[in-house]
C-alpha cells in the first residue's frame, strides 16, 4: 500500500526539514502552478526512498513559499490602508478652533466647539480666582492649581472641554442662569459631579478635572485651540 510523503521508507515519521528544503530549491525544476499542485500530491512507495525525500522537500518548500507570499501580500494590502488613515487637509483644518475671547466679560462664559465637542471659555471674576487659589490643590482628587490650568498672564481665562469626565455629559454652568454647582464652577446633573471655578472636580463621581486642551493666543484677542 502506498505511503504519503510524510513517512520515510523505514516507516518512521520524519521531522520537517525547512533549511535543507531551501537549499534544494535551487535544484528543483518548477513547472508552473499546475506542476506545483501536482507535486503536492506526490506519493512515495517504500520501494522509492528518493521519491519520498523529494516529495517531502518539495511539499515543505511549497508551504514555506505560500507563507512568504501571504506575508508579502499582507504588507501590500496594509500600505495603502495606512496611507488612507493619514488625516486629509479638511480634517486637519477641523482639528483646531479659533475663538475671539475679547467679548467675554468677567463672570461670563461662552460655548464653542472643538473637534465636534463642546468647549467652555470662561472669564473668571477676581472673587472666582481668589476662591480657586484658596484651595489646597494637593488635597484634591485631581491635584492642579489654577495657574497650572491657565496660561501665564491670563489666569482669568479658563478654557476647558465641556465634557464631564465621568461619562461624558455636558455640564451646566456656562450659560447665564445655569446651575454652577456647590463650588461655583460647573455642575453635571447626570450623576451629580461638581466642578469648582477652576473646572476641578470637587464632588461626585467624575474622576478628573475638566480637560484643558492645548491652546495659545495667536493675537491679543484670539486663541487657537488644538
Ligand atoms: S456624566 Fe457627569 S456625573 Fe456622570
Amino acid at each position: 500500500m502506498p505511503q504519503t510523503g510524510a513517512f520515510s521508507s523505514r516507516g518512521t515519521v520524519e521531522k520537517p526539514r525547512i533549511l535543507p528544503v531551501l537549499a534544494e530549491f535551487g535544484k528543483a525544476s518548477v513547472t508552473g502552478k499546475a506542476g506545483l499542485m501536482a507535486e503536492t500530491t506526490v506519493t512515495a512507495t517504500p520501494e522509492s526512498a528518493e521519491g519520498t525525500e523529494e516529495g517531502v522537500r518539495r511539499r515543505d518548500f511549497i508551504n514555506v513559499a505560500a507563507v512568504s507570499a501571504a506575508g508579502v501580500g499582507g504588507l501590500a494590502t496594509l500600505l495603502p490602508l495606512i496611507s488612507q488613515m493619514a488625516p486629509s487637509a479638511d480634517v486637519l483644518a477641523e482639528s483646531s478652533t479659533e475663538v475671539d475671547v475679547s467679548g467675554i466679560e468677567s463672570g461670563q462664559a461662552i460655548k464653542a466647539v472643538f473637534r465636534k465637542q463642546p468647549l467652555f471659555v470662561r472669564r473668571l471674576t477676581a472673587k472666582e480666582i481668589e476662591e480657586a487659589n484658596a484651595v489646597d490643590a494637593g488635597g484634591l482628587r485631581d491635584p492642579q492649581t489654577l495657574a497650572e490650568r491657565t496660561l501665564e498672564g491670563h489666569e482669568d481665562l479658563l478654557v476647558t472641554m465641556g465634557v464631564c469626565t465621568h461619562l461624558g455629559c455636558v455640564p451646566l454652568g456656562a450659560a447665564e442662569g445655569e446651575n454652577k454647582g456647590e463650588f461655583g464652577g460647573y455642575f453635571c446633573p447626570c450623576h451629580g459631579s461638581h466642578y469648582d471655578t477652576a473646572g476641578r472636580i470637587r464632588k461626585g463621581p467624575a474622576p478628573l478635572n475638566l480637560e484643558v486642551p492645548e491652546y495659545a493666543f495667536i493675537t491679543d484677542s484670539v486663541i487657537r485651540v488644538g
